[in-house]
């Protein structure tokens, strides 16, 4: 199956004069269409290219012990930089990575490891943070392959604190390929209290959906939008559950991707009987900035609002359509000046790639690891 169409090209070169200096805007069909949403900050990483997280400066590793009863399970939790490894896509196999094919042999990204071996009655575990803790209001997209290994939760949330935190957990002990059934908490709550066996459950703030795909046989877009007074969520494209009411947050918090087992029968099970790799390609965040100094860039940088292409269209991946996976506006000449994304290569990746290789390359391009190599 061919993911990546030929319209990529076309898509490129009608964006290639944009500035997006006003902002990202949401183009989404779902319910949140009746109003639109622009956000002025962006971080976009395509993990699939990368190749040393330690210097990358839109992440930071994490490294911290909990003890048994503050991880509130059969074990404590060891968060370790070393659970944290690369996996870059080579150049070879590069037409061979379709995001989100079914059976995808592709491995590449960024992998939150789980090991099996217990370091002093610790799980080895692992978790990531954006640096920036400015994310207030954004649409914060991951594409994540599970793991198929019972007894680890796999979580992509937004935190401000433990009452102002909104999560997508997902535990590979509920996976059930016998009889298709994937589920999926979506979760607007204080994580300890759930740990603690809270019945989230019978509450509004929480939402244990089914997934129509076996999240652990290939690549999906997991995605939260965060918008003043609700929150959805979606999976490729389709929305799998919307909330509003007090537990909205109503503060600027940060992401954090996370792999971790603590033993509790009651939610992560495990730990896992091996050592086990949830894979993340990329993550693409668009939001507005709570410190004064990036409302002051934005108000400097944004001439005018209304002028043609000031204000780029975020593009949606869906089931029916997967080509916005590879869209990264990081990746193209103009598009996010005055942001913050980090880029391995520097920006020598722009002007090699720009225009003169692209139609050479055609589907290779997609993943735009070309010039890390
Ligand atoms: C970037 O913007 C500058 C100034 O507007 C323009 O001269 C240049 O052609 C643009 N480059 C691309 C690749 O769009
Ligand atoms: C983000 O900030 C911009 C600039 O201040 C504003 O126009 C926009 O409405 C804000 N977006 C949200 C979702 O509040
Ligand atoms: C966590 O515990 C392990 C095992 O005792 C130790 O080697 C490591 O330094 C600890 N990590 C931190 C951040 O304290
Ligand atoms: C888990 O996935 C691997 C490949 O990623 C596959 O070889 C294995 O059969 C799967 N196991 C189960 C129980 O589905
Ligand atoms: C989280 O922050 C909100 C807003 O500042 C505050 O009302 C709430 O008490 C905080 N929760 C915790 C657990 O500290
Ligand atoms: C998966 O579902 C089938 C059918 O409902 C059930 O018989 C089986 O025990 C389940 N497997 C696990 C591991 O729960
Ligand atoms: C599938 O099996 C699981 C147990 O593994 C069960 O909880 C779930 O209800 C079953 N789903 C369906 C649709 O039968
Ligand atoms: C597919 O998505 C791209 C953006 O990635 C968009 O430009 C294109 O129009 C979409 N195609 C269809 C058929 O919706
Ligand atoms: C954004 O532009 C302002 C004004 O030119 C500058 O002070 C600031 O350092 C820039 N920030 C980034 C991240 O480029």
């Amino acid at each position: 199956m061919v993911v990546v169409p030929p319209i990529l090209p076309l898509l490129l070169s009608t964006l290639a004069l944009a500035d997006c200096e006003c902002g990202y805007s949401l183009s989404t069909t779902g319910p949140s269409s009746s109003s639109t949403y622009v956000f002025t900050d962006l971080v976009e990483s395509n993990f699939a290219c990368l190749h040393d997280i330690s210097k990358n400066t839109d992440w930071v590793r994490q490294e911290f012990n909990l003890s048994k009863s503050r991880a509130r399970g059969e074990y404590g939790e060891m968060f370790a930089v070393d659970n944290v490894a690369t996996n870059p896509m080579q150049i070879d196999n590069a037409d061979s990575g379709r995001l989100g094919a079914e059976g995808s042999e592709d491995s590449a990204g960024l992998q939150l490891i789980v090991r099996r071996e217990l370091v002093e009655e610790m799980v080895p575990v692992a978790e990531i943070d954006t640096h920036r803790l400015d994310m207030f209001w954004g649409s914060f997209r991951a594409s994540m392959r599970m793991t198929n290994v019972s007894g680890t939760c796999a979580a992509f949330f937004w935190y401000f604190n433990d009452t102002q935190e909104i999560d997508i957990e997902f535990l590979s002990k509920d996976f059930n390929t016998t009889n298709s059934s994937y589920p999926v908490n979506l979760v607007l709550q204080s994580r300890e209290a759930m740990q603690a066996g809270f019945n989230a459950a019978l509450t509004s703030n929480f939402v244990k959906a089914y997934l129509p795909f076996n999240p652990a046989a290939a690549f999906h877009e997991y995605r939260i939008d965060y918008v003043p007074g609700r929150v959805f969520f979606y999976a490729d494209g389709a929305l799998l559950a919307k909330m509003d009411g007090p537990a909205v947050p109503t503060s600027p918090g940060h992401l954090i991707l996370q792999h971790w087992s603590n033993g509790n029968p009651l939610w992560t099970g495990g730990p896992p009987a091996q050592d086990t790799v949830l894979t993340v390609r990329y993550v693409k965040a668009y939001f507005n900035s709570s410190t004064p100094e990036r409302n002051r860039d934005w108000a400097s940088r944004c001439k005018n609002p209304a002028a043609a292409e000031a204000v780029c269209r975020i593009p949606d991946l869906t089931a029916a359509n997967l080509s916005a996976a590879s869209w990264f506006f990081s990746e193209h000449g103009n598009m996010t000046n005055n942001q913050t994304v980090y880029q391995e290569s520097g920006a020598s990746r722009q002007e090699f790639l720009w225009p003169k290789l692209w139609k050479l390359v055609g589907v290779l391009m997609a993943w735009g690891c070309l010039l890390t190599s």
